[in-house]
């Protein structure tokens, strides 16, 4: 469960505090001491999480096993005024500790709120050519009213038993080509409340089922139906406030710095190639969440690319501006997801997961993944705009570098020291680099124990069998 001021065991600033810092033990510790995880939950997790191959024949086809990707847990989140530790399942290094660190600077020094507006997904009747547009939108208004009853009784009554289903039809023309001899194609749109539900399945249901009555009644023929991932009916919005601007408070938001990220904000805002890689920043915040909880990422990817084109430019999906002694950050787009079916249901850490977050509802859920996107998305342009990319992303990544190149235990601290003496000075680190650095530490560590011996010991003892010494033949 989240952690509500009322019922959180541990305070959650404490519980945050040194997280990165600590063994997994300490880590599982933490997150049961903060009512975030059960005792349970961390015996399964510790223990490797799922692996019945047979659950995962009931999510796809020709299992042959499972792909596992790294649960991470993000720390320092306030959203809404409640405190999170969010669940991240992904592979890039340096994702989870950049939304960490970025949260609590947020935390100490501003808020993030978050709303939803609207409720509806679309879905999507295509008729390519209709022989007269004016009498079919008539058929179509005379009838709507009635398809929309007859899909809530006979497909989505257990939407409406929940307090949702089927709102409305609204005809579109869509042109089918650039000139106006080019003619045009209908498309409905049904709109639906899914409530919790992501509502992919039930509303191609909805749609699929109301092709007949379109027919019969039009005597036009349906081309296809399908969702639509361009849900603009249903956005999500995040909004992140950075206060104290200038007044050297040692939050270490400086007025420079913000007005730095309003630049990077602009180039986003208005070059589609620094826009596509902005919202791929945004998206390192909001994709972990959704595997972590069994959601479609695909979907939702494809909704807030095709939202951030919207305005007939690829734009960023946040906005940095600054008003007076404040930052202001800014994410909207559409972010569908789902709490009650399919993968989110069935996969135990999908369920963990939503329990660690406290989630409540699927708007709930969406929300969270726009707080956690736009707090990655400043992180990452406060990164650019001050000491680059590479240095953070570095950092980390000498570590496995490290590990890669075949460094045991106590050579490891030796190396990421080398490497990071390279990075200061060529500003790149590769895994050739690591292992040239292993060799070089290893031939030193051996000379230095070579001439120890002569100090030390009579020439006729034998020589050191070390593990740090590569065996010399
Ligand atoms: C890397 O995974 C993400 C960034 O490129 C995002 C950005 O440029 O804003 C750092």
């Amino acid at each position: 469960m989240a952690m509500s001021k009322d019922t959180a065991k541990l305070d959650a600033s404490t519980a945050f505090a040194g997280f990165s810092k600590l063994s997994r033990e300490e880590r599982f510790q933490r997150l049961e001491e903060m009512g975030a995880l059960s005792h349970e939950d961390v015996g399964f997790l510790r223990n490797g999480g799922l692996q019945s191959l047979d659950l995962a024949e009931k999510f796809i086809e020709n299992v042959i096993g499972y792909f596992q990707l790294p649960l991470g847990v993000a720390t320092n989140f306030r959203i809404d005024g409640r405190d999170y530790a969010i669940p991240m399942a992904v592979e890039e290094t340096s994702i989870i500790a950049a939304a960490s660190k970025t949260a609590k600077w947020v935390r100490e020094n501003g808020e993030i709120t978050t709303e939803t507006v609207g409720d509806l997904i679309i879905g999507q009747i295509q008729l390519a050519k209709i022989s007269d547009f004016a009498v079919f939108e008539s058929v179509i208004e005379a009838n709507k009213f009635n398809w929309i009853s007859l899909a809530n009784r006979d497909v989505a009554h257990g939407l409406v038993a929940r307090g949702g289903g089927v709102r409305d039809i609204q005809l579109r023309k869509v042109p089918r080509g650039q000139g106006p001899e080019s003619g045009e194609m209908a498309v409905l749109h049904v709109l639906v409340d899914p409530c919790d539900a992501m509502g992919a399945n039930i509303i191609n249901q909805v749609c699929e089922y109301l092709k007949g009555p379109v027919e019969s009644a039009t005597g036009e023929k349906v081309t296809m139906c399908i969702l639509s991932n361009l849900v603009d009916t249903k956005l999500t919005r995040a909004h992140v406030v950075l206060r104290g601007l200038g007044s050297g408070l040692g939050s270490g938001l400086e007025r420079e710095l913000a007005e730095k990220i309003v630049e990077a904000s602009l180039f986003a805002e208005q070059d589609p190639y620094r826009a596509a890689t902005n919202n791929k920043g945004v998206l390192n915040g909001i994709d972990p969440i959704l595997i972590a909880t069994g959601n479609d990422w695909r979907a939702v990817e494809a909704g807030i690319h095709a939202y951030a084109v919207k305005g007939k430019q690829y734009r960023s999906i946040t906005r940095w501006t600054m008003s007076g002694d404040e930052l202001h950050g800014v994410f909207e787009a559409p972010i569908v997801v789902g709490t009650v079916g399919g993968v989110t249901k069935l996969h135990p850490t999908a369920q963990i997961c939503l329990k660690m977050m406290g989630i409540e509802s699927a708007a709930h859920l969406a929300r969270v993944c726009a707080a956690v996107g736009l707090v990655q998305n400043l992180g990452a342009l406060k990164a650019l705009t001050t000491v680059g990319i590479i240095e953070g992303h570095m950092k980390l990544h000498i570590k496995n570098l490290t590990i890669g190149a075949g460094a045991s235990e106590r050579e490891v601290p030796l190396v990421q020291k080398r490497l990071e003496e390279i990075l200061m000075l060529t500003k790149r680190i590769s895994l050739s680099n690591a292992v040239e650095a292993l060799l070089e530490i290893r031939a030193e560590l051996a000379r230095e124990i070579r001439s120890d011996d002569r100090r030390v010991k009579p020439p006729s003892s034998s020589p050191s069998s070390s593990p740090l010494i590569p065996t010399q033949t």
